[in-house]
């Protein structure tokens, strides 16, 4: 059985007090409704991660994750943050190739190998996202834009990394919009990339690798990307922001 995960990416929002209201929220709601083995992870931004390190103290199901992490160990970086930092509040995992960060911080495929690397060397887990524009689909493009992230981001690992991934399908054109990938569009894309992972690491591998969907996901549409085969949980960003609506997509693994 593969770790069903369902991951609040916080983007952006939320001041300090903002922040840790919500977290509390989301808390007490996950231990009062949460009956399943489903991990929720939420990644905020580096202002909150300490606190909410120890306000999650005590709640197994919740774990903390950072949105970014600098390529470098340590040095200077004027404004940057290294893994090894993220490491020592105590969060678990960090968000690497978002298309938000691939679009509007240049992060290429070659760079994300990097922050791969050293995430992964400091014992965080990357969840990797990967996924194609709106153009990119309708030149039929899809399937090589997700083979080529996949071939220079995470390829490089030896196996023993790589089965530390999470990985996030999240396309492009559904990020924010409201137009969700139908079950039937992500579900395609999920196998193909299993299927990726399987020539290159083998069956067993492939099979055990957690993989996420992110795009306007909702507490309607949920359930219905949850149940196919090869979609593990979600990534959640604007319905992350509401403790009704994340924890609702939550116990769909109930
Ligand atoms: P939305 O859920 O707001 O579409 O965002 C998805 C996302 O980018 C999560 O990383």
């Amino acid at each position: 059985m593969r770790t069903k995960i369902v991951a609040g990416n916080w983007k952006m929002n939320l001041d300090y007090q903002e922040g840790l209201a919500l977290f509390s929220e989301i808390t007490n709601m996950i231990k009062d409704e949460i009956t399943g083995k489903q991990e929720a992870v939420i990644c905020s931004p580096f202002i909150h991660l300490s606190s909410l390190v120890q306000l999650a103290k005590g709640y197994n199901k919740v774990s903390l994750g950072a949105q970014n992490a600098h390529q470098a160990e340590a040095g200077a970086y004027t404004g940057e943050i290294s893994a090894k930092m993220i490491k020592s509040v105590g969060a678990q995992y960090v968000i690497l190739g978002h298309s938000e960060r691939r679009q509007y911080f240049a992060e290429t495929n070659a760079l994300l190998a990097k922050k791969t690397d050293i995430v992964l060397s400091h014992g965080l887990k990357p969840i990797f996202c990967i996924g194609e524009t709106l153009a990119e689909r309708e030149a039929n493009q899809h399937f090589a834009i997700i083979k080529s992230q996949l071939e220079e981001g995470v390829f490089h690992l030896g196996v023993e990394d790589f089965s530390k991934l999470v990985l996030a399908y999240e396309p492009v054109w559904a990020i924010g919009t409201g137009v969700t990938a139908s079950s039937a569009q992500a579900q395609e894309i999920h196998a193909f990339i299993r299927a990726e992972i399987s020539a290159k690491y083998g069956k067993e591998v492939a099979e055990g690798i957690t993989i996420l969907y992110g795009g306007s996901c909702n507490p309607k549409n949920a359930p219905e990307l949850f149940a196919q085969p090869d979609i593990d949980g979600g990534l959640i960003g604007g319905a992350s922001l509401k403790s009704r609506d994340f924890v609702d997509i939550l116990s769909v693994f109930n």
